[in-house]
């Protein structure tokens, strides 16, 4: 995949995460790649043109991504999903969206309840501004689900709001009936505890995630954008619909095999700021045997906390694009993190517009600047660049 040209040697470079991980010998140890920099450094173009346009020219390669910029009432990948033939999957918590279920079979597909169960758990979390269960409420949970799941063995899908009352009736389940009366008095409590929050969430975020999962999504297409431009940046609905997403589209590739699939996350801080970030960990290896390469899309790594999940996420990459970063701080992350040299912190900071520093595995860096063709540059420009071209203002 051609990226664009090295500065120093005016020579071309390329670089495919999906094809250097497939290579005997491997030559990088991961397919995940992490793109970062200022707001207007150039991140955008560079994911939509290496990461879903070029690709995509290519038999059985296919990109979703999680398009979080809002562009006068949509996201900004709208027009380029449009170009495939696709129209986005748009999310809005007023009920006039598309809504996911976070008990879709889909999800379930392959690792039956457990996946389910990690997802569940994320979202509580989530709900709960990033405070963990603990282990009588994850029990409490677990058994919940078992019985909703069993439940509706026959019958419809069951959804989030068909757990609530089973949260309540946790305690009188067979597997509980040696238990102390303290015990069974904890479990209740605890099962009470987490309906509490799911209700909350329920009551918040209903059009999102109350009932059965929207017709529209799919994932069969050769691009499929969720547009989660018209949620708030605060809360848990972002980090819940990547998260929702992410387990989706990993049922949706088991029954799929054979496929190669770039999974982008703009604002890919709100997967590796959270508690998605361990979902997204713990499948890692399922990804990799599914062909899929998680594209992380960032401003800045300060904002991420050492030794996290997402911390770790970050430097498993093996693929990185770093864009400017006009303050030292980030600059030096940047350099530290994925090992640069000495000099090259300095450079980040003065970085032209679609100018990077690319590198992968063990290589040394390189300063790439990132080369579009004409059609390419008209779908990637924001209007906000079309406009300072022009002199328009606003
Ligand atoms: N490869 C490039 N060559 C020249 N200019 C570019 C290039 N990529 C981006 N730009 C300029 O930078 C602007 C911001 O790019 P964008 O990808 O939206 O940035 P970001 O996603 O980092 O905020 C674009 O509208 C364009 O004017
Ligand atoms: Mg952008």
């Amino acid at each position: 995949m051609v990226i664009g040209r090295d500065v120093l040697s005016r020579t071309m470079i390329a670089h495919d995460p999906v094809t250097a991980y497939n290579a005997s010998p491997r030559l990088v140890s991961s397919p995940n790649v992490v793109v970062i920099g200022d707001v207007g450094s150039g991140k955008s173009s560079l994911t939509k043109t290496v990461y879903v346009i070029r690709p995509l020219l290519l038999n059985k390669r296919r990109a979703c991504t999680f398009d979080k910029k809002d562009r006068g009432g949509e996201g900004e990948y709208a027009e380029l999903a449009r170009a495939y033939g696709h129209e986005p999957i748009k999310f809005a918590v007023d009920g006039t969206g598309t809504r996911l279920n976070l008990l879709d079979p889909m999800i379930s597909r392959g690792t039956g309840m457990v996946g389910q169960m990690q997802l569940l758990n994320v979202v509580a979390r989530l709900a709960r501004e990033d405070q963990a269960l603990n282990e009588w409420e994850e029990e409490a949970l677990r058994a919940a689900l078992r019985r909703t799941v069993a439940e509706h063995q026959e019958g419809r899908t069951p959804t989030l709001a068909d757990v609530l009352p089973n949260l309540s009736r946790v305690a009188d389940m067979d597997d509980y009936a040696g238990l102390s009366p303290q015990a069974i008095d904890a479990l209740h409590q605890a099962g009470l505890s987490v309906r509490f929050t799911l209700n909350t969430l329920l009551q918040d975020y209903g059009g999102l995630l109350d009932g059965e999962t929207s017709k529209n999504v799919d994932l069969r297409g050769k691009l499929t954008v969720f547009d989660i431009s018209q949620l708030p940046d605060q809360g848990p609905a972002v980090p819940a619909v990547m998260a929702i997403g992410h387990m989706w589209l990993l049922g949706r590739l088991r029954e799929d095999r054979g496929w190669a699939t770039n999974c982008i996350y703009e604002e890919g801080w709100h997967i590796a700021a959270g508690p998605s970030a361990q979902l997204a960990r713990s499948n890692q290896k399922l990804s990799r045997g599914l062909g899929l390469s998680n594209v992380f899309v960032f401003h800045k790594g300060t904002d991420i906390p050492p030794g996290s999940p997402g911390m770790a996420m970050i430097q498993e990459a093996q693929t990185v694009h770093v864009h400017r970063q006009t303050l030292r701080e980030d600059a030096l992350w940047a350099a530290r993190t994925f090992a640069f040299g000495t000099d090259t912190a300095q450079q980040i900071e003065r970085l032209a517009d679609g100018h990077h520093i690319f590198k992968y595995a063990s290589r040394p860096e390189t300063l790439v600047q990132h080369i579009r063709s004409p059609w390419e540059t008209q779908i990637t420009d924001t209007d906000e660049a079309f406009k300072a071209a022009a002199g328009i203002q606003g």
